[in-house]
């Protein structure tokens, strides 16, 4: 591990001021409908169904659930990256629905997402270096808060990084690399689907670590979205549990997991990796 610097706490360099805007959730979603079109028989089915979730500044909300039971599609959807489907989405309180192109391109980089394969996020053509060039160029205002250099620092990786490419990176340190390219936006929300299910073991815990610090010392808000219950109960206040696109329970991390009300929440903790923690409470 030479390459992580051992500079300890990042400052609150990117930490957001308090504005008006504080006190708007981040995120909004009223009884969303994302439909897809089932490969085999051709027909439509409902991937998310009539989900509502709310988002405050600075908190901290995972969806869990099994495979296929639509948190990637909520996610997506919910961010404007994906398709949209029907009911209403609000970004720091503009409805998506009703945004202006101009408004859209001021919203999106106030969401970032960070994904389950860091390798497949990051164009192989690109250093490190030339990658955060581009994104300094597309918000140049947005990004002048920091050097590439300091950057690295805020993920522990130490700045010789900056002149490779993604195949000369560890999956841990490239997950710190889009980790770090989220936090250049300075973003209010940050979204992680599965960030540390692609990487070894031992990085896990590091990445969960970062990201743990990173809401702390930017009141960036989380949405996680995992199947790991001890990941989940280490980072989120709320948790909203899916089953076949719907979300079938939800409420603080405390309570679901500790008294679940719906049957399938309790299947679900009973199968879940880090589900075992409730029996040792
Ligand atoms: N682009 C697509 N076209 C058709 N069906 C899709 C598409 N994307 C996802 N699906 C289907 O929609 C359902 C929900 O998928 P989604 O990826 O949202 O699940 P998930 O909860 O994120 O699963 P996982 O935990 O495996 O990532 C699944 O049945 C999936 O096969
Ligand atoms: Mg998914």
């Amino acid at each position: 591990m030479s390459e992580v610097t051992e500079t300890g706490v990042p400052g609150d360099l990117a930490r957001h001021p308090r504005t008006p805007e504080s006190d708007t959730p981040v995120l909004e979603v009223d009884d969303l409908v994302v439909e897809h079109r089932d490969g085999g028989t051709g027909t439509l089915f409902r991937a998310v169904d009539q989900v509502s979730l709310r988002i405050a500044a600075g908190e901290s909300v995972a969806v869990v659930g099994e495979s296929g039971s639509g948190k990637t599609t909520l996610a997506m959807a919910a961010t404007g990256l994906g398709p949209r489907g029907r009911g209403d989405i609000r970004l720091l309180g503009h409805s998506l629905s009703a945004v202006s192109r101009t408004q859209l391109r001021r919203l999106r980089p106030e969401v970032q997402v960070v994904f389950q394969d860091p390798h497949g996020s990051l164009d192989p053509r690109q250093s490190v270096r030339s990658g955060l060039r581009e994104l300094r160029a597309l918000q140049p205002e947005r990004t002048s808060w920091i050097d590439d250099a300091d950057l690295l620092g805020r993920v522990r990786l130490a700045p010789d990084l900056l002149d490779r490419y993604p195949h000369q990176l560890s999956g841990g340190q490239a997950q710190r690399v889009c980790i770090a390219r989220a936090l250049l936006m300075r973003p209010r929300l940050i979204v992680a689907d599965e960030p540390t299910s692609g990487l070894d073991v031992s990085v896990q815990a590091d990445v969960l670590a970062l990201l743990r610090q990173i809401r702390a010392t930017t009141g960036a808000a989380l949405l996680m979205i995992s199947h790991d219950l001890a990941v989940v109960r280490s980072l989120c206040d709320v948790v909203h549990v899916m089953y076949r696109g719907r979300v079938v329970e939800a409420g603080p991390c405390d309570r679901v997991f500790g008294t679940p009300e719906n049957d399938y929440t309790r299947e679900l903790l009973a199968a879940m990796p880090g589900a075992r923690w409730r029996s040792r409470r």
